[in-house]
């Protein structure tokens, strides 16, 4: 099945679509990266006795969980409920995700033999994303869907320490010391991604974003050297289907040009760059971006001056999508997200 945007023009049209190809829109697109999830009461409902990995392996529990936002916000995209590391989860990696950690490796992967004990992802070990994609492409209409998964850099982190880590040490001793080692991961890795992002478009998914979140851990030339080659080989492979493609980083101000040079159509940019300097640096691609996840829990009216000012900036570019700098972060009021969703919808309107 082709990419719902390719059969249906008023989801073709819509204005996240359009942006994410650098066309005019009537009004600046929005959506939320972690808008589904543990900052919305129904989500926390409807998680009661199932776990993380669990749930996302459940079509008719990641439906729901998917379109709750896009009910109660009235978002211009709606992102898959997933997490990066479930397609390790699906070819056998033993991992869990821990409540209040994060994903935790059983065996960490510090050898060849560890890599290549990894298998390689095809759509079989993952039947229930396809179910899920096609149950949320009917349920969204002209709304569009974004796929995602993690970039490898991201990933390796979490196979290379076994778990959450601030420093990626041994990653990047892995990185430094042992590249065979390390092309032998990420090839796997970016192998699983590609396969993960053609599984989610195939299905349906108008969109996909490549979640780099911890490539802000290395120098410009480590990135250029070590990470950006492997994103850059997933982000092509997608390319093929035809599909605008997000890449976003946290902490990434000095390698912005380095990610959108890797083969996206949009680069996502942090809180920490001004929107104006991030619009520059993605060098004639559209922005994603970039309010600071904090400012909500500012009074509205801040909030809302500061969006102000980011949809000013966001102007100058070929295409803005509106965002959050990175996740919405989990004590947020959803009623502030519901009046930023509105105010960015309105004040953006041309
Ligand atoms: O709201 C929720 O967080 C609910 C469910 C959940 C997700 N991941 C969904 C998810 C939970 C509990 C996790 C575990 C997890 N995995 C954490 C959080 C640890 C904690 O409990 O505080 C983290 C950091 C991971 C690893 C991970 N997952 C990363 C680094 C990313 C990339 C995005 C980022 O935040 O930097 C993800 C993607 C992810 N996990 C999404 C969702 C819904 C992405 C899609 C989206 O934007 O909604």
């Amino acid at each position: 099945m082709p990419a719902a945007s390719a059969t249906n023009p008023a989801l073709r049209d819509s204005a996240f679509l359009r942006a994410a190809r650098s066309e005019p829109t009537p009004y600046t697109p929005v959506w939320f990266m972690r808008q589904a999830g543990r900052s919305l009461p129904e989500y926390l409902k409807i998680r009661e006795g199932t776990t993380m990995l669990e749930s996302c392996m459940r079509p008719e529990l990641v439906v729901e969980i998917t379109m709750q936002p896009v009910r109660r916000y009235g978002v211009d995209a709606a992102i898959f409920f997933s997490d990066i590391v479930l397609p390790l989860k699906a070819v056998g990696v033993d991992l869990e995700i821990e409540p209040g950690v994060g994903p935790v490796v059983a065996e960490p992967v510090r050898t060849l033999a560890d890599v290549e004990a990894i298998p390689d992802l095809t759509p079989e070990h993952v039947p229930f994303i396809t179910e899920a994609v096609q149950g949320l492409v009917g349920e969204l209409g002209n709304t569009p869907l974004i796929g995602f998964a993690g970039a490898p850099f991201t990933v390796a982190s979490y196979l290379v320490e076994g778990g959450p880590s601030k420093e990626h040490a041994q990653t990047k001793a892995l990185m430094f010391g042992a590249p065979d080692v390390w092309d032998a991961l990420m090839r796997k890795i970016s192998g699983i991604a590609a396969a993960y992002l053609e599984v989610q478009v195939d299905a349906g998914a108008s969109a996909v974003q490549l979640f780099d979140s911890w490539a802000g851990a290395v120098t410009r030339d480590d990135y250029g050297t070590y990470v950006q080659p492997w994103s850059a080989e997933v982000l092509s492979r997608i390319g093929e289907t035809g599909v605008p493609r997000i890449h976003f980083g946290v902490g990434t101000g000095e390698i912005l040009d380095l990610m959108g040079e890797a083969g996206a159509d949009v680069v996502g940019v942090d809180w920490r760059v001004p929107l104006s300097a991030g619009i520059e640096r993605a060098g004639g691609r559209a922005v994603q971006g970039n309010l600071d996840p904090t400012l909500v829990f500012a009074p509205t009216e801040v909030m809302l001056e500061r969006a102000r000012q980011v949809l000013d900036a966001g102007a100058a570019a070929p295409g803005h999508i509106f965002n959050l700098g990175h996740g919405v972060i989990p004590s947020t009021d959803p009623d502030q997200l519901a009046r930023l969703t509105a105010f960015v919808q309105e004040h953006s309107a041309r």
